[in-house]
């Protein structure tokens, strides 16, 4: 098949989250299986031009918007056969950040900015005669694809056959943004209704990509189903119930050539199920580098997250003491996003000096040593569509003590303490009693029962997460669109 993925973030070249990591191994997976894959992305500021090897391409190219034309060039890139290109627009993308500013405040124009990259997307799929069997979106940013391949291409010779499907990576954001912005985007004012783009009078990205989509599909069985309810769906619940079984969930994957600790080049040592003796290194070498006192017998608990809401941290912000306090045991965080739990969380190791330890920012390689380096993961979601940082744990042995939701729930499986069976710890109150208790259940199993942990991460680093399996499920999805496309 050609595919043509329209992505708000793709790796390696641009990622805020979770979103980039999928897309960009999605990609990689669905070439090594045989297909065409061409991925568009905006050309963000922060995206480096030379050491991706970008290419100016294509110059200009007239974009129609509904109550005007604006030019883009696109410039390309090739990674493990898979063509990525650029769409540049000074005035849409040329800034510090992706969503918003550094203050993380939105980008009062992201409507505007995101359709145009839709629309801009399609129209270099023309220029560059590539034939889409499937235009692939992915949330809010370009939900409005699939409506943008309805409304203008539908009589297209080149595009006028391709399905449109839309994967939700999270319905908590929905790209609510001001009715003025509808004359900008065209998508017609018959599409403005309460069952399309209209939500109480704003406009909503989300919501018309799931009307408009050939079909649909959340990260995980179980997100998929909790988005149906009037909690998990954000008010989305009866809109993608409309849809029926065009609507599914599909796990995702993970790039193993990039997360697996056998290979890995950004932690200290490599190691494997054979031999985890690299393990201990790794945890020797991040407890001297975070500033922990550097003992082996002490169990370690990490977390990284983008620090909002979703991932429940002000939950440990509100358990920490206690449990540092209780037990024996070290914790370290890395994390940036909302002020109040960056300066909670900045402050900690100064109260609790070799015990625990913090970074605030955004770091790749920190993120992959604190994955080989800790014990255990820790990660209290409010919701979690999938989450990707749970499965890289059980890659690198280290056990997630994680909130029975979303594909949290999916990947990991509960620990028995009967048996010795499971993968990690799971909870499902969403209080800080709760993190408390589950931290204490997983020290205690590393203090006393060392046979069952042993155990844990063998299990866990044997389980296959990768995006090959994931990638085949896709290919059934796409295959359905078509059909119900013709
Ligand atoms: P989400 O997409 O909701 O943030 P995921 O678990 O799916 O959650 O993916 C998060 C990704 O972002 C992981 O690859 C994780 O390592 C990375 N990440 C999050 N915060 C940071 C950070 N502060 N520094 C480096 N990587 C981070
Ligand atoms: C979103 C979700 C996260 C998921 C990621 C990739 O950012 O918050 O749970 O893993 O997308 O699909």
């Amino acid at each position: 098949m050609k595919i043509a993925m329209v992505a708000s973030e793709c790796v390696p070249y641009v990622k805020v989250g979770g979103l980039g990591d999928a897309v960009g191994g999605l990609s990689k997976a669905l070439r090594a299986l045989g297909h065409e894959v061409l991925v568009v992305v905006p050309k963000y500021s922060a995206i480096d031009a030379a050491r991706w090897g970008l290419h100016r391409k294509v110059a200009p190219l007239g974009v129609w918007m509904g109550d005007r034309e604006e030019w883009c060039a696109a410039h390309e890139a090739v990674r493990d056969g898979v063509s990525c290109w650029f769409v540049e627009s000074e005035k849409h993308f040329a800034r510090p950040g992706v969503y918003h500013d550094r203050e993380f405040r939105d980008f009062g124009d992201n409507a505007r900015r995101f359709g145009f990259l839709c629309r801009a997307a399609l129209q270099l799929l023309r220029a560059r005669g590539f034939a889409a069997d499937v235009v692939h979106a992915h949330d809010w940013p370009t939900a409005a694809a699939a409506a943008y391949l309805k409304v203008w291409h539908w009589d297209d010779a080149l595009l006028g056959r391709a399905a449109s499907v839309l994967t939700i990576h999270n319905a908590a954001h929905q790209g609510v943004y001001g009715a003025e912005a509808y004359g900008y985007l065209g998508l017609q004012a018959g599409n403005f209704t309460p069952a399309r783009f209209e939500d109480r009078g704003r406009i909503n990205l989300l919501k018309g990509g799931i009307a408009f989509a050939d079909a649909l599909n959340a990260v995980s069985p179980t997100y998929a189903r909790e988005t149906l309810g009037p909690i998990g769906g954000n008010g989305l619940g009866p809109y993608l119930a409309a849809r029926g079984d065009r609507y599914t969930g599909i796990l995702n994957g993970v790039d193993y050539d990039e997360w697996d600790p056998s290979v890995d080049q950004r932690i200290p040592a490599r190691y494997s199920r054979d031999d985890l003796s690299g393990k201990a290194e790794c945890k020797r070498e991040l407890q001297r580098r975070m500033g922990l006192d550097v003992d082996p017998t002490i169990p370690l608990v990490a977390s990284v997250c983008r620090f909002v809401d979703q991932k429940g941290m002000d939950l440990v912000a509100q358990a920490i003491d206690g449990i540092l306090d209780a037990m024996r045991v070290q914790f370290v965080v890395l994390g940036s996003g909302e002020k109040a739990l960056e300066s909670f969380f900045g402050a900690l190791p100064a109260r609790w000096p070799g015990r625990a330890a913090s970074w605030i920012g955004y770091d790749e390689d920190l993120a992959h040593w604190l994955e080989a380096g800790a014990d255990f993961f820790l990660m209290p979601s409010r919701f979690e569509p999938c989450g990707l940082n749970q499965i890289y744990s059980l890659r690198y042995g280290t056990p997630p003590i994680a909130r029975a939701t979303g594909g949290l729930n999916d990947t990991v499986e509960q620990y028995d303490e009967a048996t010795g069976t499971g993968t990690g710890f799971k909870f499902d109150a969403l209080t800080a009693r709760a993190v408390h208790d589950t931290v204490g259940w997983a020290v205690s199993t590393f203090f006393d029962r060392p046979k069952h942990l042993s155990r844990m991460r063998l299990e866990g680093m044997s389980r296959d997460f990768s995006w090959t399996r994931t990638a085949r499920e896709y290919e059934a999805l796409y295959l359905r669109a078509r059909a119900r496309r013709a």
